[in-house]
């Protein structure tokens, strides 16, 4: 299964995408984790990723493309995975399929997450996350059993920078603006499979696996 998972900032992509990767049995490249791990790891790619992401704008294409590009060529996307953030713009999304054209290959499914602006805020601000293991709650709709405190391994739980609503808001009218030409680009190669992402967390996934299997 090649995989992509789009939708606005909070939709639910990285908690479907946990689901769906342990269903498939395939590795999950999120691009926002990529550049997280950069920016905790203080790297060359962290401190220009982070310029942008405070600000809730995109980072620049040919930065994007080039670590995807690299990622997705390793021996364990042969089979199969899930790009969750990726593409984000057109031309992401041209030079992906130039890249699994040249590999002779191509995706099989496009999952659309369609949640409303209203209810987005809400997600993103109460998200917390493990520094970790990366692991997703939300302080009303997915708590830990302890509050602040990772179910799996204990570690406090914390913020991510760009949770606070001004930047939320303005990533949501990124993604209004730049992603969501995606939708009728996959709509014309027959890909996408649209989610309705307001419902709780269990009713989605149920959802994506019957358009999947479709
Ligand atoms: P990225 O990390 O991809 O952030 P995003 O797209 O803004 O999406 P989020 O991770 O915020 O939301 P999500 O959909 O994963 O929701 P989640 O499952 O966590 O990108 C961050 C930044 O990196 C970008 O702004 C940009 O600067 C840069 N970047 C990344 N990729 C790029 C690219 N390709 N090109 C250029 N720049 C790029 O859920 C949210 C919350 O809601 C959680 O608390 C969760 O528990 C809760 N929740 C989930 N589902 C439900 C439900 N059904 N009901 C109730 N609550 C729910
Ligand atoms: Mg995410
Ligand atoms: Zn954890």
């Amino acid at each position: 299964m090649k995989l992509v998972i789009l939708g606005p900032p909070g939709a639910g992509k990285g908690t479907q995408a946990e689901f769906i990767i342990n269903k498939y049995n395939i590795p999950h490249i999120s691009t926002g984790d990529i550049f997280r791990e950069n920016i905790k790891n203080q790297t060359e790619l962290g401190k220009k990723a982070k310029s942008y992401m405070d600000k809730g704008l995109l980072v620049p294409d040919e930065l994007v493309i080039k670590i995807v590009q690299e990622r997705i060529s390793r021996d364990d996307c042969k089979d199969g995975f899930l790009l969750d953030g990726f593409p984000r713009t057109v031309a992401q999304a041209v030079s992906l399929d130039a890249q699994l054209d040249k590999l002779e290959t191509k995706l099989d499914k496009v999952i659309n997450i369609d949640v409303d602006s209203e209810i987005l805020v809400d997600r993103a601000v109460g998200r917390r996350i493990c520094k970790t293991c990366g692991a997703t709650y939300h302080i009303k709709y997915n708590p830990p059993k302890v509050e602040g405190v990772c179910d799996k391994d204990n570690t406090a739980l914390i913020q991510r920078d760009d949770d606070v609503k001004e930047t939320v808001e303005k990533r949501i009218s990124v993604y209004l603006n730049q992603t969501v030409p995606l939708l009728d680009y996959y709509t014309a190669q027959g890909l996408l499979i649209n989610i309705d992402g307001s419902r709780d967390i269990k009713k989605v996934s149920e959802d994506i696996v019957k358009g999947l299997e479709k």
